[in-house]
């Protein structure tokens, strides 16, 4: 799905003549860009077109598809052009450079502006991005030393705008394989799931986890306890994205109820019947093996060949009464198929590194489905580098992005113990930010401490 439409899409779209969008143009209510002599029209400005012209958009067309005919709209959202369009006013210095690899970098500032800084080098070229970004909830984090991680006081529809503007980044970096991850909390999750359609297409959503992050709780709140997370996952381009089906170990319960029996030589099985359904009119699955036919208006699941030589190695069970099943063995069972409720908690803060640091087997669950070996891994939020450290044991280049000093004193003492050599950066802006109030917020703070 394109970000931007040409006129020939909208006269389509909206059932109109040529000469009426270029009309819808040139007296300024369709906002388009004209590069080439031809114009492009972004898809937010298509929608905001058609949200304010309902009378022009028939049959239901005004959301062009990409987010199930509707879309957030919000104070202060920007258009992609403008996003886009933004140039840092810094620059990235290097720390210190463990090796010429390009990969495994971890760059300590702004995640937008080193992004747009890195846009060119990568644009395209990553498998995998993860990302658990604050949560808008309007506090501050710290860690056991009471020092100061990060703050969250981005919120309502300011935290939306700020993950859209990363996401339109993220969008951008991503391979036609790749896939996004984000992690999110139940308050503001399906806020960003519209964003997240408008910006990368809900065609492409893949699914949405459930996390259960925690033991369960007894609070006072008139509320049920409140165990999960979600994580939205989105690839570039649904189909092509990597996808190395995961499966999970039986757990001995399963393993008994699914595999009642036990055989001398294989251990635990079970048995499935020999036929399926449906009649063989002319072929070799409808013939008589060992003077059997098959029950009425069912077939031999195997042919004849390979029914006998399943029996001569042992793996059909006769019954008493002289009927044949097919032994299914409990250590040939390939794992069970993940399903969308994952239960990954993580460490109480007493044993974290960092707060709301994210389970290190959850992560490598992601990764091992949706990147493969010398895939380029993303996470812009890093906190205290899980998403590197597992990266790195699994094969992938990886890249890391913070704006917390803490972060980057974590991540350089966990890389270090798990001698994982990385090129470390700094995003700094040109202005002395120690003598000015233009660099305010949370970067100032992490920057002096
Ligand atoms: C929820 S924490 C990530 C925790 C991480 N997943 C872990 O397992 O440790 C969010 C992180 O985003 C970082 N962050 C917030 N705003 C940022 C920005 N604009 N640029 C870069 N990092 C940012 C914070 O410093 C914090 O480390």
């Amino acid at each position: 799905m394109p970000s931007y439409l040409t006129i020939r899409d909208i006269k389509k779209h909206l059932k109109l003549t040529r000469q009426t969008v270029s009309k819808y143009i040139q007296e300024g209510n369709l906002k388009a860009k004209r590069i080439g002599g031809k114009y492009f029209i972004a898809e937010s400005d298509y929608l905001n077109f058609t949200g304010e012209n309902r009378g022009i958009a028939e049959n239901g067309v005004t959301s062009k598809f990409i987010s199930r005919n509707c879309i957030l709209m919000y104070e202060g959202k920007k258009d992609e052009g403008e996003i886009l369009n933004y140039s840092p006013t810094g620059s990235i210095r290097s720390c210190h450079k463990a090796s010429e690899y390009p990969h495994n970098s971890f760059y300590f500032g702004d995640n937008r502006a080193v992004l747009s800084i890195l846009l060119e080098r990568l644009r395209g070229k990553v498998d995998l991005i993860y990302i658990d970004p604050p949560f808008g909830t309007g506090q501050i984090f710290s860690n056991l030393n009471d020092e100061l991680a990060y703050l969250d006081t981005i919120i309502n529809h300011g935290f939306l705008e700020f993950l859209r503007e990363r996401f339109f980044y993220l969008r951008e970096f991503l391979s036609e394989k790749g896939t996004i991850y984000l992690h999110i909390d139940k308050k503001l999750g399906h806020y960003v799931k519209i964003i997240m359609d408008e910006i990368f297409g809900s065609h492409n959503f893949i699914n949405e986890i459930t996390r259960v992050k925690c033991n369960p709780k007894n609070f006072d709140r008139r509320a049920y306890g409140n165990i999960s997370d979600t994580i939205l996952v989105y690839a570039k381009k649904y189909g092509c994205n990597i996808w190395n089906d995961q499966r999970e170990e039986l757990s001995d319960e399963q393993l008994k109820k699914l595999f009642p029996r036990f055989h001398p030589l294989h251990g635990r099985y079970t048995t499935n019947p020999l036929h399926a359904p449906g009649k063989t009119l002319n072929g070799d699955t409808g013939e008589p093996w060992k003077n059997l036919l098959p029950p009425k208006g069912r077939h031999w699941r195997y042919a004849r060949k390979e029914l006998t030589r399943l029996d001569q190695e042992g793996l059909i069970e006769w019954s008493k009464s002289g009927n044949p099943r097919k032994i299914i063995l409990a250590c040939e069972h390939k794992g069970a198929k993940i399903q969308d409720i994952w239960e990954f908690k993580d460490k109480g803060m007493s044993y974290s590194d960092y707060p709301t640091q994210k389970n290190c087997n959850m992560l490598k669950r992601i990764i091992r489905t949706s990147s493969n070996e010398g895939s380029i891994v993303m996470d812009c939020f890093a906190g205290a580098g899980g998403t590197l450290v597992v990266a790195d044991q699994l094969k992938r280049k990886w890249l890391g992005i913070d704006n917390s000093f803490q972060s980057y004193k974590i991540i350089r003492k966990i890389l270090g113990q798990n001698n994982i050599n990385c090129n470390y950066y700094e995003y700094k802006e040109e202005v002395d930010y120690r003598n000015c109030s233009k660099y305010s917020g949370s970067n100032k703070a992490l920057m002096m401490s």
